[in-house]
């Protein structure tokens, strides 16, 4: 069983990528052959920034390091590291029907936001599919805003198979539902782009702030309070045990205690429950060799890999 992810490095990562995303991909190390990677070739449809985008793909990497990604047991590298992925592109993008591409929500909602609708942005679903593809995986584990890729990198799979013959393997999405969407602080899906965001790796102030500044109805502390309707304590229990989580339900809905004292828990709960990540990243900052060399040795594994599967593709299609 082959586990294949990757993340954009396009900024601070947030508790809404760790528990929609990295947490299910360092878990999943567990379970079998685990492939992470760094898109910094998907970044490039929105960021122009060079020293920006090189700066943020070692962030990203310290970040999943310092969350327990073990690169033993995770091939973990930089997408541009594997050329073969792109020459795959190419090879898929010609049997990727345009309707396919057009139906993708990312795309449009991008284009929506004022990015510009470059050829890039709109073929990013093939790259995408080529990531997956190239490393034979069975499992993609993504947030819900990814799922409809994984179903077209399945449509790009299926049609070549059927044209070329057996190349790929067929991927399966892997959502986790419990914690498919993070709230943000107003309560819409947590997202950097909606600067409703708390940071894996913020300041103990900034992240103070940003707890208090979550919105809550105008119930008053005597009143009874329904946790399910409450943005704090959707995020309290991604941290706490059952029992914790338990126990701030009750104090809410028994009334008598009001949101501030709510975000206060909230706040000591996430800050215990990061500080061992954090603790270890502040190791593995004075460490930037270690790190690159972590990144250079997963490239190469993952080149084995992809080159395999480039040369059967190229062979069926008759180029290689
Ligand atoms: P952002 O919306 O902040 O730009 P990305 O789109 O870069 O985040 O997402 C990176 C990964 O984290 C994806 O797998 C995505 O599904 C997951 N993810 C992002 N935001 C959330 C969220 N609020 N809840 C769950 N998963 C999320
Ligand atoms: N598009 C994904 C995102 O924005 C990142 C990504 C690129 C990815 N290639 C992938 C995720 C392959 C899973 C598998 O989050």
């Amino acid at each position: 069983m082959r586990v294949l992810s990757g993340i954009q490095p396009s900024g601070k990562l947030h508790i809404g990528n760790y528990f929609g995303m990295m947490k299910p991909c360092i878990e999943l190390q567990e379970e079998g052959e685990a492939f992470l990677f760094i898109a910094n070739y998907h970044a490039l449809t929105t960021v122009s920034d060079g020293a920006a985008l090189r700066k943020d793909t070692v962030e990203v990497a310290l970040d999943f390091l310092a969350c327990g990604l073990d690169p033993e047991r995770t091939v973990f590298f930089r997408q541009s590291d594997v050329p073969e992925v792109t020459e795959l592109t190419w090879l898929l993008s010609v049997v990727t029907p345009m309707g396919l591409l057009e139906r993708c929500h990312s795309y449009k909602d991008k284009i929506a936001k004022g990015i510009a609708p470059s050829h890039g942005l709109f073929a990013y679903p093939v790259l995408m599919a080529a990531d997956i593809l190239a490393y034979q995986s069975n499992l993609v584990p993504v947030g819900k805003d990814q799922k409809q890729h994984v179903e077209v990198t399945r449509d790009i799979a299926i049609k070549f198979n059927n044209v070329y013959g057996p190349v790929f393997t067929i991927p399966e999405p892997s959502i986790r539902e419990a914690v498919a969407v993070v709230p943000g602080l107003d309560g819409e899906k947590m997202s950097k782009s909606y600067d409703n965001h708390i940071e894996l790796f913020g300041t103990e102030k900034d992240t103070k702030a940003r707890i208090m500044r979550i919105v809550t109805d105008s119930k008053t502390v005597a009143d009874a309070k329904d946790p399910e309707q409450c943005n704090v304590f959707a995020l309290y229990r991604l941290f706490a045990s059952e029992s914790e989580a338990g126990q701030l339900a009750d104090r809410l809905r028994a009334g008598g205690m009001g949101y501030g004292d709510a975000k206060k828990m909230l706040f000591e709960r996430m800050w215990t429950y990061l500080e061992p990540f954090r603790a270890r990243r502040k190791e593995l900052e004075k460490d930037a060799a270690f790190v690159d060399s972590v990144l250079r040795r997963g490239a190469e594994r993952a080149r084995a890999e992809a080159r395999k599967t480039l040369d059967a593709a190229r062979h069926a299609m008759g180029v290689g």
